[in-house]
């Protein structure tokens, strides 16, 4: 089985993905569900291949996976950020997928910095934050009035 496919079966990612489902049933802004960690995967992809960065497919694709699994967990309440969080979160389920430790550690490096820019052009931590931020269709959101995003970072475009 592919390590991306053994992410999937991994029950802390299911029970925690359900979790994540179950607390944002009625969240009016953006959610954290599997069809947005795949967008972010497949957006992540599209840009690896149109600029040639030869980012691995499965690093891609298992960062994507997991960016926000950080979301609801005990580190974040007490006190960290779903980035941070997430990558603490990550690790044990990507060593049960057979990620190598050096996959392991640019995967959650990644994870940790998709929140803003990070000034690393082609590294998987900016693709990452680039197809986050695309994955987002602000420009149709009913909650775009009430979202905390501010109005330059919000996405305005499918296309970039
Ligand atoms: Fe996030
Ligand atoms: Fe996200």
């Amino acid at each position: 089985m592919k390590r991306v496919d053994v992410i999937l079966q991994d029950p802390e990612f299911r029970s925690i993905s359900e979790m994540i489902k179950k607390r944002e049933y009625d969240r009016i802004f953006c959610r954290h569900s599997l069809g947005h960690a795949l967008s972010v995967a497949r957006i992540a992809h599209i840009i690896n291949l149109e600029e040639a960065l030869g980012l691995e497919k499965e690093m891609i694709y298992g960062a994507a996976l997991l960016h926000d699994i950080g979301r609801y967990s005990s580190y974040e309440e007490e006190g960290m950020s779903h980035h941070e969080a997430g990558a603490f979160v990550a690790r044990p389920i990507l060593e049960r997928a057979g990620f190598t430790t050096e996959e392991i550690d640019i995967m959650c490096d990644a994870i940790m910095k998709h929140k803003k820019k990070n000034g690393n052009p082609g590294s998987l931590s900016e693709v990452l934050y680039r197809a986050d931020k695309l994955s987002r269709n602000c420009f149709m959101c009913d909650a775009r009035s009430e979202c905390y995003w501010k109005e330059e970072k919000k996405n305005k475009s499918v296309i970039y």
